[in-house]
């Protein structure tokens, strides 16, 4: 946890996206995160009060089992207060996105979002004077990769030259951790159907990410050609948030794309399953490699709330 005169470069800061953040700012976070699971584990709660006096508007226009209640918990765990805004407010029906953020920013320290076009949190940010928090958009999930590397850096010790390849939709968890995993010399793969890939800005990011950090992309569409050599297959849902009338489709284009305990042997004997959940058992991912002993889904659930509260104390704490 930082010290009162610990002023680091996160203080102030918005985590929109995975690019956001440079190598250092990652390391950082991650220990952050490490100390406080840390201490929380051991007792459940925290000596220190770093939130106190903060507070955090919650805004969700999806829903959210694990992003909700670990922002909300956490924050109280570290004596700050969450308020979760519900359907109440009309999001930019009743009122514009930048008349909430001009309003928020008068009463409140912070907002976390979960919402559909990334441009809404952009804007958001934009007009706001204080830190907004990505809590998952159509484009990117930047908590979500944070989760997921410092598990990975906790189960494999450090993250440099690893390999994770995603099995599926070049969706928004996908662009997260290829962006997060370039910035942090990891070689991220993508096998993926025909049609199902990344946007093409993510993929040249990720790229130039990967090219500055001895980091690498690799897309490709057949999954046994992908795996051999990973130390991860992460897969997550194929129909996301907002693609419910493409279920159909997308449940034809990705047969052939799931992760079970044949592709984790063809990967490697040391390959573990990720998933970000909420899981389809028997879609993306079979039961028993989803709940098996290579499964690292529950770990990667409760490095939300560590990985969580460590940024928003680097960002807001007092
Ligand atoms: N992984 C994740 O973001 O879960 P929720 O959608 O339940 O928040
Ligand atoms: N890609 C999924 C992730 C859910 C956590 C979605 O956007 O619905």
């Amino acid at each position: 946890m930082p010290r009162e005169d610990d002023v680091g470069t996160l203080q102030g800061r918005d985590l929109l996206s995975s690019a956001d953040l440079t190598r250092e700012e990652y390391e950082q976070v991650f220990d952050t995160a490490a100390e406080l699971k840390r201490e929380f584990r051991a007792t459940r709660r925290h000596e220190a009060a770093p939130l106190a006096g903060r507070h955090v508007a919650l805004i969700f226009e999806k829903q959210s089992l694990r992003t909700r209640v670990t922002f909300e918990a956490g924050l109280n765990q570290l004596g700050g207060h969450a308020l979760h805004l519900g359907e109440g407010i009309g999001f930019g029906v009743r009122e514009s996105v930048s008349d909430i953020a001009h309003n928020l920013d008068r009463w409140v320290d912070g907002i976390v979002i979960r919402t559909f076009d990334h441009s809404v949190v952009t804007e958001l940010a934009g007009e706001a004077g204080i830190p907004v928090f990505n809590a998952l958009t159509d484009d990117e999930h930047p908590f979500q990769a944070l989760a997921d590397l410092l598990t990975l850096r906790e189960h494999f010790g450090s993250l440099r030259g690893l390999v994770l390849t995603f099995i599926g939709d070049g969706n928004n968890v996908f662009a997260s951790l290829a962006l997060a995993g370039a910035m942090l010399g990891m070689e991220v793969r993508l096998a993926h159907p025909d049609g199902y890939g990344p946007k093409p800005a993510i993929v040249a990011r990720a790229r130039e990410l990967a090219e500055q950090n001895q980091g690498r992309i690799v897309l490709g569409s057949d999954p046994r050609k992908l795996v051999p050599g990973s130390d991860a297959l992460y897969t997550d849902v194929w129909v996301s948030m907002g693609q419910e009338e493409q279920a159909h489709a997308r449940s034809a284009a990705f047969s052939g794309y799931t992760v079970d305990d044949e592709l984790l042997d063809l990967a490697g004997p040391r390959a573990m399953a990720m998933h970000c959940l909420p899981a389809h058992r028997g879609q993306e991912i079979t039961a028993a490699a989803l709940d098996g002993p290579r499964s690292l889904a529950l770990e990667q659930a409760e490095n939300r709330l560590h990985v969580q509260k460590a940024f928003i104390v680097e960002s807001i704490g007092v």
